[in-house]
């Protein structure tokens, strides 16, 4: 495993192969431990995981809390709707407030981008400890989402020892609503950076051209990208090109709150050019695997029975690793912020 040195995790962007290797690493060790019978580890005692979620959560949020009870830390969850928000304290003052009663790790999620980084960046400048982990920000990403899809790749074509290097050349499908989806943008800098082949698919409103060249340069305030290689990235519009050869197929939901234009004309229309079923995946002329990061729209971006149908849908495994991806996440975090 090579050294780590985030102080906290707000963007893969930053994330060099290195990275995702220890994470991949770290995740496969705690996600086969319950089978050697050791349920709960006490490398985080005496730490605490406070949640401040100012979005809606089920997935990210449980995943989290399970997964720093796993690792024996105290956790901490902050509700925006009966909290002084409505009293009109600021969003820093709130995190300085559970920094003040001792949180090491913050596990941040809110609609607008770049809540994450410019409360880290403020509270790195108060001089304080703690480390921030990104659970979503606006559209701009999802950092342990993109690892935990990753994680469930790697270990899809390489069992026993899932790394970076089994996704490399793979050519992997994304098809949905890119334009709002911070799981996507995580998942085009986790896949390129490990060499997979990205094909992005969907229609010209919920997939801008723009997103051909996303990886192309790291984002403003990042100065280098730390993997000199990346895979390729390419655009389709239609299902018919993307499937053909594809390894495996990630579908996204359409995430109508955040569509405040006429982007689509009908959910079945839709469904009809661009949702999964068992007839459609045959184009890809063998069994793949298909991944959605949940909540899913049923017989909208997939049919139901193809949601249901364990040999083929990893949407369940995804929740089981994201566990263990998020144990791995707070161990490295919390090993920063004691040094
Ligand atoms: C996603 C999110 O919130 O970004 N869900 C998740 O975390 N599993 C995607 C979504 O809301 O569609």
């Amino acid at each position: 495993m090579g050294p780590w040195t985030h102080r906290h995790v707000l963007d893969l962007a930053a994330f060099s192969l290195e990275d995702y290797a220890t994470v991949l690493e770290l995740a496969q060790r705690f996600r086969v431990m319950p089978v050697a019978g050791a349920r709960k580890l006490p490398a985080l005692q005496g730490r605490l995981m406070t949640s401040l979620f100012f979005e809606p959560s089920t997935r990210t949020r449980s995943s989290f809390e399970l997964a720093a009870k796993r690792l024996s830390a105290d956790v901490q969850n902050f509700a925006p709707s009966s909290s002084s928000l409505s009293k009109g304290e600021s969003l820093l003052d709130t995190a300085r407030t559970y920094v003040a009663m001792g949180a090491d790790l913050l596990v941040v999620r809110h609609r607008c981008a770049g809540v994450p980084q410019s409360l880290a960046e403020q509270l790195d400048q108060a001089g304080e400890r703690v480390a921030v982990l990104n659970a979503g920000d606006g559209l701009h990403s999802h950092p342990s989402q993109g690892l935990l899809d990753l994680f469930t790749l790697a270990r899809h074509f390489a069992p026993e020892a899932p790394s970076p290097e089994a996704l490399r050349g793979k050519r992997i499908v994304i098809v949905g609503d890119i334009l709002h989806s911070r799981v996507a943008r995580s998942n085009l800098w986790a896949l390129t950076a490990c060499g997979a082949r990205v094909v992005l698919c969907g229609p010209p409103t919920l997939l801008p051209e723009a997103f051909a060249v996303f990886v192309a340069a790291p984002p403003p305030g990042q100065v280098l990208d730390p993997v000199p290689e990346r895979g390729r990235v390419e655009l389709v519009r239609s299902l018919e090109e993307a499937l053909p050869g594809a390894d495996a197929v990630m579908t996204l939901r359409l995430q109508q709150e955040r569509m405040h234009q006429h982007l689509l004309t009908g959910l079945e229309s839709y469904h009809a050019r661009y949702g999964l079923s068992h007839q459609r995946l045959e184009l890809c002329g063998r069994p793949v695997p298909v991944l959605h990061p949940g909540p899913v729209n049923r017989g909208v971006e997939m049919t139901g029975e193809l949601l249901d149908d364990q040999t083929v849908s990893l949407v369940e495994e995804q929740v089981r690793n994201g566990i263990p991806v998020r144990m791995a996440l707070l161990y490295l975090l919390a090993g920063v912020t004691a040094a």
